[in-house]
């Protein structure tokens, strides 16, 4: 299991995580924005577009060079991209080795940076190839808030909002908090992250592999990765998040609270407008995604406070409830 160290205040135990490894992984924006921390790190282009074969075998050839052994750890520090592939690059080299988790991101602090899911993208498909390698540690430093830009802050409140869909106390407390989420209140956002490890630590404690509860972290993702296989890097990852949850929660309005639905249709709209994305488009791609077991296709609703149902739909049905919540959303 994971150890999760996380706080305001923790730059010592950053120092450790990169000290106490045998190579770093980190990105260039990171690298440019903290030198000293990443100074023997070997450095990856920034993006999504790095999240490949090639660049995931440059780590694993650079993991050879430096004569990486079994019994050492290695250390990412970084956003969504650098985990996830590090993680990867630690679950193949030598048939597996240690990773340490340093998130630098609100997305990955509140999200990838915790329950091992490692992956690259492949044949277009958003984590196609992947592996559960939990970290040893993770360690969440929020001073590393202090140099994110406002995409990157907007990215991260999306998985940050799905997050508190999943318990009634999250939800209340991200009411609360939302003024301060909004205006990037170092104590709000630090309460909310720590909401949000909680959560998600519980989940992947007791579902480490996504057999059942996992799949509620799904909430928005189906539209949310259609949307973001189609248009790229238009948005952010978070930002098609919160474009997946509006549109999701729209097309199920039907079987959602209807207190609930307003509430929630409130948040995401302050942080987001409708898709523009075809709804034939949208349920090609749907239609292939992972969580799919049959022909339908598969989307999880949050429909009351903390509670969250899994639907599933033929490709008609998908297509003709998309099209109705543009409508909706239209006029709400
Ligand atoms: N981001 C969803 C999960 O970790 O399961």
């Amino acid at each position: 299991m994971t150890e999760i160290v996380s706080g305001a205040d923790i730059i010592s135990d950053v120092i450790s995580a990169v000290h106490g490894s045998a190579m770093v992984i980190t990105d260039s924006n990171v690298a440019r924005l903290y030198p000293q921390l990443t100074e023997n790190a070997f450095v990856i282009p920034a993006g999504e577009r790095s999240k490949n074969k090639d660049v995931l075998f440059d780590i694993l050839s650079e993991m050879s060079h430096r004569n990486v052994r079994r019994g050492d750890a290695v250390t990412a520090v970084g956003g969504g991209v650098v985990g996830d592939i590090t993680g990867l690059a630690a679950a193949l080299y030598m048939r597996g080795i240690d990773f340490i988790n340093v998130p630098t991101t609100l997305l990955s602090m509140v999200d990838s940076g915790i329950g091992g899911k490692t992956a690259v993208n492949h044949c277009g498909i958003k984590n196609l190839i992947g592996a559960f390698k939990p970290p040893l540690r993770t360690v969440i430093s929020y001073a590393f808030l202090e140099t994110l830009d406002d995409r990157e802050w907007l990215c991260g409140t999306g998985e940050l909002i799905k997050t508190c869909l999943l318990t009634e106390n999250a939800f209340e407390r991200l009411n609360l908090k939302l003024d301060g989420l909004i205006k990037h209140d170092r104590n709000d956002v630090y309460d909310l992250i720590e909401t949000c490890i909680d959560i998600k630590s519980r989940v992947v404690r007791a579902d480490p592999t996504e057999l059942r509860l996992r799949k509620i972290l799904n909430v928005g993702h189906t539209v949310a990765h259609a949307l973001e296989s189609i248009n790229g890097d238009k948005f952010t990852h978070g930002e098609y998040v919160l474009k997946g949850m509006l549109t999701e929660c729209a097309m199920f309005k039907d079987m959602i609270d209807p207190e609930y639905y307003a509430r929630m249709i409130g948040i995401f709209k302050m942080f987001t407008d409708p898709p523009r994305t075809s709804s034939k488009f949208v349920c090609d791609v749907a239609a292939h995604d992972k969580k799919n077991v049959d022909n339908d296709i598969r989307l999880m609703i949050p429909t009351n406070k903390g509670e969250v149902s899994e639907i599933s739909v033929t490709n008609d049905a998908f297509i003709s409830r998309y099209e109705s919540a543009l409508k909706e959303l239209k006029r709400v």
